[in-house]
């Protein structure tokens, strides 16, 4: 009797041992997990290094790795002189009505969603002069898939502060690449992006030789929820339009949601043309395919104006873009078979390197979920190699360094990654090269169960993020950097500024 009794006391006192230490492990953890509240984004997390070379001023702990006789973000801007194209934003509050009669309380640039669509011609240097009116805290305008320099990247934190209500920011750019962009502000990015502040990019190539005079439309169509409301082009029913037959149609369509979207185009066949502003090689002609689109990803696609009606509509919501020769008319929507695949569309031409090029770094991204905490919030959070943020590794380059990125996903969501500054070329999928035309994205889907190998030239110096471009993830920590050694940022996360990228 005594012995079981105190067999019995043996068994509470370690239960409360175990239950006491579980508690501290959980209160350390709470504590570590805090972020300051302002702090470098370089201080955080672990630089790796890819298997190329090391500098040797790296310290043990990767902080602040060439600090002295590095170069500042600040630094690496456009060239100076005389912009070709000079455009004005205004980021202001404005209630929006939809054709349907329903508003919606949207940041906006310009007062109109989506904000004013900017085209330039390639080679020109564009000057963007951003007006915050009124948005709290702040604003600022990212070039997504727009390879500038890292000083008009417009990540608040990192290469700019938030401009706040009543100051401006100047962004300057030269339109070197061909294609399809977009814009945002990359300040509270989740909810700002959400919530209206973004706008179609479009590069035209550069005029002069009209050579083809055949009847021409391009058209940019963005697609985005309000409230859980589809609208292409800030439309939320039928939007008619009259086209003649034989005209040769262009439409580049913009996803700017935080999930992928699913477009069906019906009434012609139709190609695929280009994938995040880059153009493929040989595309065919595709019939009773649905467009998937990656959050924050582009899709060109173009066809021949037939003599019936076309019809452009997101899957599943009445937003339709319907073309017709007599303004009236509405394709029947096609049943579609497949969904289409990057992978293996268009012929193989000649690439700047490929999966068996020698390459200067490789890294792997696995993306992963378990319990922990984010800055304190208990709580199933995303990892990136098995750490949660700011726990992430850094991806240290150098200019000129060919670097092979293995992405992996081991969630049950789809993660699209955008990478700034930089397009990768996709190599493989599962192991399977890829077949068809060169495939370069921005932004590329990581689907559950997945792993894709990407590459790209350190071409461009600076601090990029590689973040997940569903904006609520990145914002519960799906975010990281590429960095180039020796580049510093004297722009603070937090802080007075109130900096905060996602
Ligand atoms: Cu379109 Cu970092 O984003
Ligand atoms: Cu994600």
């Amino acid at each position: 009797m005594r012995n079981r009794r105190a067999a019995g006391w043996i068994l509470v006192s370690l239960g409360v041992a175990v239950l006491v230490s579980a508690l501290g492990w959980g209160v350390w953890a709470w504590k570590a997990s805090l972020l300051p509240d302002t702090y470098d984004v370089m201080d955080y997390g672990t630089h790796e290094f890819g298997g190329g070379s090391v500098p040797q001023q790296a310290s043990a702990g990767g902080h602040h790795v060439l600090a002295s006789g590095g170069i500042s973000v600040t630094d690496l801007r456009a060239p100076s002189g005389r912009p070709d194209r000079s455009f004005r934003l205004v980021a202001q509050e404005a209630e929006v009505r939809l054709p349907s009669g329903r508003t919606v309380e949207a940041l906006t640039f310009g007062g109109s969603v989506p904000g004013t669509e900017l085209r330039v011609e390639q080679g020109e240097l564009v000057q963007v002069t951003l007006e915050n009116r009124d948005i709290q805290p702040g604003v600022t305008i990212h070039w997504h898939g727009v390879d500038v320099p890292n000083a008009e990247d417009g990540v608040a934190g990192v290469t700019q502060d938030a401009v706040p209500p009543g100051r401006s920011h100047v962004y300057r750019f030269r339109a070197n690449q061909v294609g399809s962009f977009w814009y945002h502000s990359h300040e509270s990015s989740s909810m700002q992006v959400r919530r209206g502040l973004f706008g179609a990019l479009v590069i035209e190539e550069r005029s002069g030789s009209p050579t083809d005079e055949r009847l021409r439309l391009d058209l940019t169509v963005v697609a985005h929820q309000f409230d859980g409301l589809e609208t292409l082009n800030g439309h939320d029913g039928i939007r008619r339009r009259e086209v003649q037959p034989g005209t040769a149609v262009r439409l580049r369509l913009v996803n700017t949601d935080n999930a992928q979207k699913r477009f069906v185009l019906s009434g012609t066949p139709f190609r695929v043309v280009a994938i995040d502003g880059t153009d493929l090689n040989e595309p065919g002609l595709l019939r009773r395919t649905a467009l998937q689109l990656a959050a924050g990803g582009r899709y060109d696609v173009s066809f021949t104006m037939p003599a019936l009606p076309v019809s452009l509509h997101a899957d599943g919501a009445p937003a339709t873009l319907a073309l017709s020769p007599d303004g009236r008319g509405l394709a029947t929507t096609v049943e579609t078979e497949t969904v289409f695949d990057p992978a293996a569309y268009g012929e193989p031409a000649a690439t700047p390197f490929d999966g068996s090029s020698a390459f200067a770094r490789e890294f792997t991204l696995e993306i992963g979920r378990k319990p922990g905490f984010l800055d304190g919030r208990p709580g199933m959070q995303w990892t990136i190699n098995g750490g949660i943020y700011p726990d992430v590794p850094v991806f240290m380059v150098e200019r000129g360094d060919l670097v092979k990125l293995t992405i992996s996903n081991d969630t049950s969501t789809v993660h699209p990654m955008h990478l700034h500054g930089h397009h990768a070329l996709v190599l493989s999928r599962d192991g399977y090269p890829i077949r068809g035309s060169a495939w370069w994205t921005d932004t590329l889907d990581i689907e559950p169960g997945s792993r894709y190998e990407v590459a790209f030239r350190a071409d461009n110096p600076g601090l990029w993020m590689e973040h997940c471009h569903n904006l609520n993830h990145a914002a519960d920590g799906l975010t990281m950097h590429v960095a180039y050694v020796g580049v510093t940022t004297p722009f603070r996360a937090g802080g007075d500024a109130h900096n905060h990228p996602e």
